[in-house]
């Protein structure tokens, strides 16, 4: 018996249909993104180490297109919000058969971990485990959150702060939301959540009560507060969001990458990083960051869909978008951008430049100032660069073209045709320069001279 219990299967059922209200967006409240993606990936992501038997996503009809496929979710349709006990019921025909126990989530608790999943379907597998476990949670401030009533030790009700009597809104011990209860139970238990209450909502925070009634118990299980802050409104998405980066910056550290100002980086929950590494002040990244060991990512700089090579050395304010693939040693300075572009190793592109869909070889150095035009008004077009080419100050490359193996392009050329290898490239108007011809001007024009001659 023992035995089968701690093998007991379980499905994870995940309400995301509500409609967040409080967040006053066109944007479902569950898609808002924490570390650069939606909060409801952060929840699939410390699911999926449990390997749940059934995963089973409770969305809004209206939410259909905005939903892209997930591996091993299934959606369900919630007709209309009537509350979170309709959006469990929604989940009553894909689970049909399903025998276990099912995980309740609420999508908009992105905080949650697998170790604090771990311990509610724990708690489900005891000797003598209660017929439904809740995570519970302490807060100083307990604010909206449903009160869990207590009566002598086990859970008797669950009451949502705006029912609650004036004593019960005191109660400080409160409903995280995740719950663990068996299948066949939890559908029988919703048949009879009615909805009378002040938001005239059919609440699954009733089947409690109505547990307790048919004798059952129920177990309150304490989790930690700041695993399932919930986010209802702009304030809270702020918080999460906190929160999320302080976890993100303390794994970062621990995984041996330096952080000069911990509190002003901000990371994607995808973001790597190799070991002694650094990290400067302000500097953000957006998601698919892939950084090397040994790498140094100076202030200001602004990384998003980037790969970067051991040894690179980038910014300060550097901006690397998606698609930039830098090689090791590469440098990259200040006000330079690059975008869709393969810089293989020891590339240097120092200051003040625009790489746009190029390849550049080996050792190559870009000027200063130097433009890769590869945008015609309709098309995008590639740079190719070789290998030891050197592309002087300020030079406009206008693609598609291709500068050979060694070639040098002289300083402020626009370039309109390839360039052959260890070729020298002049693209700019020859200079005339008259001797006295500034005096003579200034003679000519004595008024508008004025202060311009010294
Ligand atoms: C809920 C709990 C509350 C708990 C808190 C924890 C209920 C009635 N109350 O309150 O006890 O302390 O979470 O964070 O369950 N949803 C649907 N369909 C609906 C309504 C909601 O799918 O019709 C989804 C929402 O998308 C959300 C989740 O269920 O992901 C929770 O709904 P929300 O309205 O945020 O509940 P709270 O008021 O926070
Ligand atoms: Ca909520």
């Amino acid at each position: 018996m023992l035995r089968w219990m701690s093998t007991r299967p379980f499905a994870a059922v995940i309400l995301a249909a509500g409609q967040g209200r409080r967040m006053k967006s066109s944007l479902p409240k569950v898609l808002h993104p924490v570390a650069q993606f939606p909060m409801i990936d952060h929840v699939l992501a410390a699911l999926r180490p449990l390997a749940p038997m059934r995963t089973i996503m409770v969305i809004a009809p209206g939410m259909v297109p905005a939903m892209a496929a997930r591996d091993g979710v299934e959606y369900a349709i919630q007709a209309a919000p009537r509350g979170t006990g309709d959006a469990v019921a929604a989940a009553r025909s894909a689970l049909q058969g399903f025998a276990g126990d099912v995980l309740i989530l609420y999508g908009d608790t992105p905080l949650i971990t697998t170790g604090t999943l771990e311990t509610l379907l724990a708690a489900r597998r005891q000797a003598t485990a209660p017929d439904l476990v809740v995570a519970g949670m302490r807060r100083a401030d307990p604010a909206n959150y449903g009160r869990l009533i207590e009566q002598d030790g086990v859970l008797a009700a669950i009451v949502e702060a705006r029912d609650c009597t004036p004593a019960q809104r005191g109660i400080n011990f409160l409903n995280a939301g995740p719950m663990v209860v068996d299948s066949a139970l939890l559908f029988d238990l919703l048949v009879a959540v009615g909805n009378h209450n002040a938001q005239g909502e059919y609440y699954l925070t009733a089947i409690v009560g109505l547990a307790r009634a048919r004798g059952l118990a129920c177990r309150a299980v304490e989790v930690p507060a700041d695993d399932v802050a919930g986010v209802n409104d702009r304030a809270e998405l702020a918080a999460v969001e906190a929160a999320m980066q302080r976890r993100l910056r303390a794994r970062l550290m621990e995984s041996g990458v330096s952080l000069l100002a911990p509190e002003t980086v901000f990371l994607a929950a995808d973001t790597r990083i190799g070991p002694d590494s650094s990290i400067g002040p302000c500097v953000m990244f957006g998601p698919g960051v892939t950084i090397g060991a040994q790498v140094e990512i100076l202030g200001f700089s602004h990384i998003a869909g980037a790969t970067v090579g051991d040894g690179a050395r980038i910014g300060p304010f550097a901006r690397l978008r998606p698609g930039a693939d830098l090689g090791a040693e590469v440098h990259i300075g200040n006000f330079v951008e690059v975008k869709n572009s393969r810089l293989v190793a020891g590339v240097k592109a120092n200051h003040l430049a625009y790489l746009g869909d190029a390849d550049v070889g080996a050792r190559s150095n870009i000027g200063a100032g130097t433009i890769t035009c590869n945008y015609d008004g309709i098309d995008k077009h590639r740079t190719i660069i070789g290998a030891d080419v050197f592309i002087g100050t300020n030079s406009s490359l206008v693609a598609p073209i291709e500068i050979a193996d060694g070639a040098i392009v002289a300083a402020g050329s626009t370039i309109t045709e390839s360039v052959p290898a260890d070729a020298l490239a002049l693209g700019r108007a020859r200079q005339t320069t008259k001797p006295g011809g500034a005096a003579a001007w200034r003679k000519r024009h004595p008024k508008k001279a004025k202060g311009q001659a010294g």
